[in-house]
């Protein structure tokens, strides 16, 4: 299987990623994050738009995610909705969460 990481750099330094992994029709988005002294500046809406532009652009009509229920509200505004009962994952509750993408 073909993972895809995007970063977000600034000054050199990493500052943001997340995974993408492609299932068929269907994306899946893991191991997202923002580094701390970084967050509420949009870096994290960035990567999640490019990601999206990049499933799209590799055949994908949905992302699929499995949200931490404190980032629930982050995916929340960029239109994901949420599906299922909420699970643990390490000890983390977790809930998926699945947006359809503009074709
Ligand atoms: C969740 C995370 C990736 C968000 O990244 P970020 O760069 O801070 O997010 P942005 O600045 O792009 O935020 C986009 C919007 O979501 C909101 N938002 C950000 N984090 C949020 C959260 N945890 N809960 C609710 N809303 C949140 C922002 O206020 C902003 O709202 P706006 O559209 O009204 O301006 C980041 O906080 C992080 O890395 N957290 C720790 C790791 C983590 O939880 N990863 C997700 C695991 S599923």
């Amino acid at each position: 299987m073909v993972a895809t990481h995007l970063a977000a750099v600034s000054d050199g330094h990493v500052i943001g990623t997340l995974r993408i992994l492609l299932h068929g029709r269907t994306a899946k988005i893991g191991r997202m994050a923002v580094s701390a002294s970084s967050r509420t500046e949009g870096i994290g809406r960035e990567l999640m738009e490019s990601a999206a532009t990049t499933a799209s652009s590799r055949g994908a009509e949905e992302i699929i995610l499995g949200a931490q229920l404190t980032a629930y509200g982050f995916y929340k505004r960029l239109g994901y909705m949420e599906e299922g009962a909420v699970f643990d994952d390490g000890g983390t509750p977790h809930v998926m969460m699945r947006k359809k993408l503009q074709l």
